[in-house]
């Protein structure tokens, strides 16, 4: 089976610090093709001016700062963030149910439509690792949990990986968006232990994908973004 991908379905993570080494990258991303996604990396070194610089030449951008924190805290930034304007952001689902409602709700009083969505479970973290943590069910179930108190309390999707696609489509609906990052053309060994490929991500019915260092450390990141490309309808 062919897949298909729409265009700026596929969301570039710009995980790099200086603004001069993501200036040479842009200059081979188009802004009809995909979009970007600042995070902690980025944000920590250049702040909230490269948002507006990004935005200035026509990006969509996600923020990517998976906002995890006492309620009060969380619903403060997030008003800072909607005045950026930005496409997309982001709070961490763990911060448990009245950090998720007092976001989502900030959101909303501010008449912002950007798109939030929470982080269920990081596609870094295996079965073990959660074991560690204390956790005694499976990612998805967990995933799955995490994604309904997010829709249940008003926010518009959900992070989260390959596995847990199709499962929480099938719990909460088509319409709960789904963003998943570690997805990979090729097959890597790198920190993303639950990574799927971006075929599958699509053939489950994701939303969008988040593909990050393969192209931003790729020796020929044109040729990455070609493939992708290919792809696009
Ligand atoms: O380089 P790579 O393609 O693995 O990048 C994935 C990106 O998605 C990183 O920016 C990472 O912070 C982000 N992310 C993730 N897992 C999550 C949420 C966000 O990998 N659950």
């Amino acid at each position: 089976m062919t897949v298909k991908l729409k265009p700026k379905q596929t969301i570039i993570a710009l995980d790099i610090s200086s603004l001069e080494e993501i200036k040479r990258l842009l200059a081979i991303i188009d802004k009809d093709l995909f979009r970007l996604k600042v995070g902690k990396q980025l944000f920590t070194s250049q702040g909230p001016k490269a948002i507006d610089e990004l935005r200035s030449l026509g990006f969509d951008i996600f923020l990517d700062l998976k906002l995890h924190d006492i309620p009060n805290t969380v619903s403060k930034s997030l008003a800072n963030i909607c005045n950026l304007g930005v496409w997309m952001s982001n709070i961490h689902l763990l911060g448990g149910q009245e950090m998720v409602e007092e976001a989502s709700s900030t959101v909303k009083k501010l008449n912002s439509d950007m798109i939030l969505v929470g982080v269920t479970i990081l596609t870094s973290l295996n079965e073990n690792n959660l074991v560690q943590l204390g956790f005694n069910s499976s990612a998805e179930e967990i995933a799955v949990n995490l994604a309904k108190l997010g829709k249940q309390n008003g926010i518009d999707g959900v992070v989260c990986s390959t596995e847990d696609i199709s499962g929480i489509k099938a719990s909460l609906g088509g319409d709960f968006l789904t963003v998943t990052p570690g997805v990979r053309m090729l097959q890597d060994n790198d920190d993303q232990k639950r990574a799927g490929s971006i075929y599958d991500a699509i053939q489950f019915g994701t939303d969008f994908v988040v593909v990050g260092r393969e192209i931003t450390q790729a020796k020929n990141p044109e040729g990455v973004l070609k493939k992708i490309e290919s792809l696009i309808v």
